[in-house]
């Protein structure tokens, strides 16, 4: 497809003087992290008068010498209202290249990092040095091609007599911002030159269709069906081919727009053993196999119909204590808020727990719960909207990761006799009444642990939140210094339905910065603690900074009124800006 799409533009370029006749076209929806990490969707865009995209290569000459002609492109124009976006697409190209690249030559631009090819293959590029430009709320293709053009500008087939800017592009940008895009009828077309893009992979699934048996069922299943399974919180189960069918084309927008899996963490930032990351070639794969329609192939046997439902049983054996969550009615139907109940702990002397594990009541409506070890008399000392330092965060479940769960090697949790559990559990509707009843086992640690796990709460003072109405970016800050030497196991990042990213990192006391996580596109449904796969060791007087934003605007799909004003405070319409860090001391108890 790409192939003919590449010829037809050449064939258009030869034949420029000929009377020639082009449709507009369209490019769908997708996402992509630029290469320092923020968060790009083309939707959102739509405040924009046009959006150009400009195809780079950190690995070709010809590009890297064009690059302050972009520069300059973009100061003229952006203050009129487009807005600039930068793609690299080039096999060749590394995420360091990529940053070289920027660093060396000031691209200053954001770089969009197109490893997959897929957004490349969807917009149909096929060169560095393309530019495209991109009507932002109908993604209509206005112009296609390079970014100089003979000044002499003959387009009989225009009936183009007077010659405006200094090429078409720049009359399409000026049409853009001075609103007159209603006449363009057609995606102009000009030669671009540049360095061939090589689409290796789209070549070898051209050649051969992804199988779905041995290729395409085994990616779905590793990271799609923990939820989209029968019985399981997401919407629809992958249980045969036929399914998976008939859902693809939505699979493939909600791959393209990074919606799924859900939880997806910049993956240049640390590694994570429950964020849930996304190869290119599985991206490839997947999305190639659908643009064939998804064919079935010749295995034999269906995987995807051999899947057991997965029932959870305690693993680790009997747990010493199990916390019986009071029964929770969940309606057919409805959105609703987080159920918040403690239930005090039995126990007459202090204990430590080793490990624990969440068994759900009904999975098809538990989308996920956090545990929280609090005193007994909890409810008469927290003051609303002030830091809640009494709060002990113990765990959580989300789908998926049922498991149990033990504290680092030597850690353990400290429960204090006369203390209670707190459980925020947060339910999903499926169209039918259900009951669930949750349960929570505690495993005693036989011995003191050397440790003792606990996480800090970094939050932004909540009262002091106030996000106007429609903001789009309304970013905020917050730091905390480690006065002891830590280990740091886990991050959660939290906000409420505004939040839209969120980063962490550390300054060490010799004044050099580590990145810890990135979330670039935070969801208020998914909130998992992250768990490093490699825990970091934070020396005495480190400083721990959250950095992120909020969106306030319509184009927040979570946003339940973009009209209001934002303040801080507990409910989920309320903000809160707070960072968790897990981690133990490593001094001895
Ligand atoms: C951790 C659980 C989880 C995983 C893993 C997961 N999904 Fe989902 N999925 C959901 C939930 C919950 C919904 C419904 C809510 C939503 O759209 O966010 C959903 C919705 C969808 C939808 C329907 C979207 C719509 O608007 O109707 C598609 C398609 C989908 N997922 C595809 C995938 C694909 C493909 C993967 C793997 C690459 C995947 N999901 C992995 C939980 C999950």
């Amino acid at each position: 497809m790409k192939k003919i799409s590449w010829v037809f533009s050449l064939l258009v370029a030869t034949l420029m003087t000929i009377e020639v006749s082009l449709a507009t076209d369209r490019v769908g929806n997708f996402a992509l992290l630029d290469h320092q990490g923020n968060y790009h969707q083309l939707r959102k865009y739509g405040d924009s008068k046009a959006l150009v995209i400009i195809s780079t290569a950190a690995s070709c000459i010809e590009n890297i010498e064009k690059l302050p002609k972009y520069r300059l492109l973009r100061t003229t124009w952006e203050r009129q209202g487009i807005s600039f976006l930068a793609i690299n697409s080039s096999s060749k190209d590394d995420l360091e290249s990529v940053r070289q690249m920027d660093m060396l030559h000031n691209v200053d631009l954001p770089i969009l990092m197109d490893s997959s090819q897929l957004v490349a293959e969807s917009l149909s590029l096929s060169k560095a040095g393309e530019i495209i430009v991109l009507e932002p709320k109908s993604f209509a293709v206005l112009y296609r091609g390079g970014l100089d053009i003979d000044p002499r500008r003959a387009r009989p087939d225009r009936n183009i007599t007077e010659v405006k800017g200094t090429s078409f592009l720049t009359d399409i940008l000026a049409a853009a911002v001075a609103g007159e895009l209603d006449s363009a009828d057609a995606t102009i077309e000009t030669p671009a030159v540049g360095c061939d893009l090589a689409f290796p992979m789209l070549d070898k699934h051209a050649m051969s269709t992804p199988d779905y048996a041995t290729e395409v069922a085994p990616i779905l299943e590793e990271k799609c069906v923990t939820c989209h399974i029968e019985g399981g919180i997401a919407p629809f189960a992958m249980d045969s081919h036929m399914m998976v069918q008939g859902w693809s084309p939505m699979m493939k927008e909600v791959i393209m727009t990074k919606r799924m899996p859900p939880a997806q963490v910049d993956p240049s930032i640390n590694h994570f053993t429950n964020a849930r990351y996304m190869e290119p070639n599985e991206l490839q794969t997947l999305v190639h196999w659908i643009d064939a329609g998804a064919p079935r192939g010749d295995g034999e046997v269906d995987p995807l119909t051999r899947i057991n439902k997965s029932e959870t049983l305690w693993e680790l054996g009997e747990p010493d204590y199990v916390v019986e969550v009071p029964a929770f009615a969940v309606p057919a139907t409805g959105v609703l808020d987080y159920e918040n109940v403690t239930i005090n702990l039995p126990f007459k002397q202090d204990v430590w727990v080793k490990s624990v594990q969440h068994i759900p009541g009904d999975r098809k409506v538990l989308h996920h719960l956090l545990s929280y070890i609090v005193p007994g008399d909890y409810e008469e000392r927290i003051v609303e909207g002030e830091n809640d330092s009494y709060r002990e965060f113990l765990e959580g479940y989300a789908p998926g990761k049922d498991e149990a769960v033990s504290y680092p090697d030597d850690a353990g949790m400290f429960i204090p006799s006369g203390s209670a559990v707190q459980m925020s559990l947060h339910y999903t509707t499926f169209g039918k009444e259900t009951v669930d009843r949750t349960r929570l086992g505690l495993y005693f640690a036989e011995e003191k642990p050397k440790f003792q796990y606990s996480t800090y709460s970094l939050s932004h003072g909540g009262r002091n939140i106030v996000i106007p109405p429609g903001e789009k970016e309304h970013k905020m800050s917050a730091s905390h210094v480690f006065e002891d030497e830590i280990m740091l196991h886990g991050l959660r990042p939290h906000m409420h339905y505004r939040g839209k990213h969120m980063r962490m990192s550390v300054v060490y006391p010799d004044g050099s910065k580590d990145d810890i996580i990135n979330v670039p596109d935070y969801n208020f449904a998914w909130q998992p603690t992250y768990r490093l796969s490699e825990p970091m060791l934070l020396p005495a007087g480190s400083r721990v900074m959250v950095e992120g934003a909020f969106d306030n605007s319509h184009y927040n799909l979570g946003n339940p009124d973009p009209d209001a004003e934002v303040r801080g405070g507990a409910q989920s319409w309320d903000e809160m800006f707070i960072g968790y860090f897990s981690y133990h001391k490593t001094e001895v108890n």
